[in-house]
């Protein structure tokens, strides 16, 4: 076997082991590797595990796992998560016992960070700024690799405008331009442009196809939408996903069409393959080949073999692949070809990575210690999640905090280590993360004048508490009466000069399987809120959410508030930089934060009515609602700033474009307040008369400018006909002629606007 490896790298190094290795001599060597392979162990590298030594994200964790390694029926495992010296054994088994000795893929969820937690996904999209995640992405990869991972779950680009779908948490929100440009930026930030690097890990964008509009925010639940939609909306970031080179795409659980995702041919093979040319192979999601079953489409050897003539290269947990395949193939239900074609993308990612050249080329036991936390990834940490932090509200420019006030530091948030870093802490340690309370002392110094009471548990329902703790304590409800915390809060809350507020959902009230049919806060808090603004006090609330929420009444009640989401490991330092002014806010929104869960979804780029409703107030026959304005409490893009902007000079180079010319939009922008501050110009496009009804706007570009206080800067977009085309119902991407109105400003709803005429069709017709 050894001397197979060897022969292998010889093989290898005789052609090039460069990431960038000819098509034709990675498949001549995979050839070469498939002619000694017999059909189990072919069907052996569409057979991914998890020996469920950390968190599985199902119900099933595999069993006889070193077993079949050495029989060479694993082509990879997923949720070991280091030390190195365990994937070592690991790698060893297949390559050293089994009878080819083809490395494994190691893959891991790393979704937003490895040990150095950032903030959750839809936190950091809120920066809008794509060297950032790009950054933060660099820095998880070399985390994960230094321990050994080579592959990577992330990033995860469903557009969604379903706040109570809980995994708006993982993704970049509602829009497509957008979750485009940080689907980019992290397959970048993952894969650098060497994927072969031991520094770099595969990027897998997921979940292909829709999973964020599952019917009423439930997850896993069906979804039905038309091709527009789709093509429009939800599929442009893994379109921009395939053309950054990542090198995986998981599917989704749901159907499309009546078909499940992970078995649907039009998706995987005329869409992926064929229209977009994606060269990467394709893995299922956790067990998603078997719930096919479920989903009323066949036994499980039936689902299987559609699934695998549908395009599925690689089975997750569900080892129905392995279990099924070999019959259906001697049946006649299947030709060898498609197995033959899911092994070739199976073994080209693992050729891509170098693991022929070196299996062990992620294996380097003296790397955790140097890579791993480090002072700098823990700086990046917290300026990321600074940058994260959207100001809401702040009246009276009640923020910045001086530190001379004295502080009544209140709320279940507050004061604890488990809900900082958010869903998806696969590897990191909880307890490392920095409370606000210690961040406040941290930024403020120890001397500050603060006191701390929890005031409220973040849920008074043990029932419901029970539900989100499965993965540890996240919701501890108190020894102590609800009434004797509230009480002792609102006595250190009166004698304080400022009250600040830590409140908001638990990590795992958001995330997978974590749908809310109410997204307000839980009543316990609603209580605190109201208590505190009872005593007179200026009130700050700091939220931590995984989700937008509805917050009308807290909205009112407060002074200001500075939404957090959830911030990682460093979020008590980086809260308390922002509080203080170290960092003065730049984040907008992602999401729409509907006033009530009745009007979900709301989003910034629905289509026009007929019937559309002029400003927030009821008109009879027109569309709207009696008993709330359609308008979302805070619209997408928005955001507050502890200085302010102005927006002047809007023009366009030229009233006419022709399709093969671009057209350029200025806007000068003047930071008018007295501190410096960051600003996200924003650029949307409405296609005024066309053939099938556009979106009121579209975000088609942006940038994040930083300005001293007084001062100008004239930005300007470079705008070409693909930001004018969009997809018909036939999916024909196109732009058509006439009249475009453009707008910038500093928020989906707050743009000046200037309009262009476009001359011709495009593409020719
Ligand atoms: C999730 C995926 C994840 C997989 C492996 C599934 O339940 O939907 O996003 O990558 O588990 O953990």
């Amino acid at each position: 076997m050894k001397k197979f490896v060897f022969l292998i790298t010889v093989v290898v190094l005789a052609y090039s082991c460069n990431q960038r290795t000819a098509d034709s001599e990675i498949d001549r060597f995979i050839n070469e590797l498939m002619s000694q392979m017999s059909i189990q162990e072919k069907i052996g590298q569409l057979n991914l595990i998890t020996p469920g030594a950390d968190i599985p994200t199902g119900a099933t964790v595999s069993t006889d796992v070193e077993e079949k390694i050495k029989n060479g029926q694993v082509g990879g495992i997923f949720g070991i998560s280091g030390p190195p010296e365990r994937i070592r054994q690991t790698q060893e088994m297949a390559v050293n016992d089994s009878r080819l000795g083809i490395p494994l893929l190691f893959g891991l969820d790393v979704i937003h960070g490895y040990k150095t937690v950032f903030p959750i996904p839809i936190g950091l999209s809120c920066s809008w700024d794509m060297e950032l995640i790009e950054e933060t992405a660099r820095i998880a990869a070399r985390e994960a690799t230094a321990d050994g991972i080579n592959w990577n779950y992330s990033p995860m680009i469903d557009v969604s405008r379903e706040p109570r779908w809980g995994r708006v948490a993982e993704g970049g929100g509602e829009d497509p331009y957008l979750n485009s440009e940080i689907a980019r930026a992290m397959v970048r930030g993952y894969q650098q442009d060497d994927l072969a690097s031991s520094y770099t890990m595969m990027s897998t964008a997921k979940h292909f196809a829709l999973y964020g509009a599952p019917e009423g925010g439930r997850d896993y639940n069906t979804v039905d939408m038309s091709r527009t939609r789709m093509f429009n909306i939800y599929m442009p970031p893994f379109k921009a996903a395939i053309e950054e080179g990542v090198g995986c795409i998981m599917t989704a659980f749901n159907d499309v069409e009546g078909v499940p995702a992970t078995g649907n041919r039009w998706l995987l093979t005329n869409i992926l393959r064929e229209k977009w040319d994606f060269d990467g192979f394709v893995i299922s999601d956790y067990t998603s080949v078997n719930e096919m079953v479920d989903h009323g489409i066949g036994d499980l050897q039936a689902v299987s073999a559609l699934a695998l003539k549908a395009g599925l290269d690689m089975d997750m947990v569900g080892e129905a692949f392995l279990t099924t395949l070999e019959k259906s193939l001697e049946e006649g239900i299947i030709i060898e070809a498609y197995i033959d074609n899911a092994c070739r993308n199976v073994l080209r990612a693992k050729y891509r990575l170098g693991l022929f050249d070196d299996p062990y080329r992620y294996i380097d036991e003296t790397l955790p210690g140097k890579e791993i936390l480090t002072a700098e990834n823990l700086h990046a940490a917290r300026d990321a999640a600074a940058r994260s932090f959207v100001l809401l509200k702040n009246k009276g420019n009640i923020l910045p905090l001086d530190k001379n006030q004295s502080i009544a530091l209140i709320g279940p948030l507050a004061y604890e280590k488990s809900n900082m870093m958010g869903t998806w802490v696969v590897s990191a340690d909880r307890q490392m993360s920095v409370p606000v309370l210690e961040g406040m002392k941290n930024v403020a110094g120890e001397e500050i004048n603060i006191r701390y009471a929890k005031g409220a548990n973040i849920h008074d329902d043990p029932d419901f508490a029970e539900k989100v703790n499965v993965f540890g304590p996240r919701i501890v409800i108190d020894e102590r009466s609800p009434e004797v915390m509230l009480r002792e809060a609102v006595g250190i809350a009166s004698n304080a000069d400022v009250i600040v507020a830590v409140i908001g959902e638990a990590s795992e009230m958001s995330g997978e399987s974590s749908s809310r049919s109410d997204i307000s806060l839980p009543e316990s808090q609603k209580k605190l809120v109201r208590a505190l603004a009872g005593t007179g006090k200026p009130l700050v609330l700091v939220m931590m959410s995984g989700r937008p929420l509805t917050m009308e009444e807290e909205y009112e009640l407060a002074d200001a508030i500075l939404f957090v989401w959830h911030p990682g490991i460093e979020a008590g330092n980086a809260i308390a930089d922002v509080l203080y002014g170290y960092y003065n806010p730049s984040g907008k929104l992602t999401m729409s934060f509907p006033r009530n869960a009745g009007q979900i979804p709301v989003y910034y780029n629905h289509r026009s009515t007929g019937r559309p409703q002029e400003g927030d107030e009821f008109v009879k026959f027109r569309s709207n609602y009696l008993d709330v304005p359609n308008s979302p409490l805070f619209p997408f893009g928005y955001g507050l700033s502890y200085t302010t902007f102005d927006y002047t000079n809007l023009k366009l180079n030229k009233d006419v474009m022709k399709p093969d010319e671009e057209i350029t939009l200025f806007v000068t922008v003047t930071n008018t307040g007295d501190l410096d501050g960051e600003e996200v110009v924003q650029l949307y496009i409405h296609d005024v008369i066309r053939t099938i009804t556009q979106p009121v706007k579209k975000l088609k570009g942006f940038e994040k400018v930083f300005l001293k206080a007084g001062e100008s800067k004239e930005i300007s977009f470079t705008i070409t006909v693909n930001d004018l085309a969009f997809y018909d119902n036939d999916v024909n991407f196109k732009a058509e002629p006439g009249e475009f109105i453009v707008f910038a400003g500093t928020s989906s709803d707050d743009v000046a606007s200037v309009s262009f005429t476009l001359q011709e069709k495009w593409p020719d017709q």
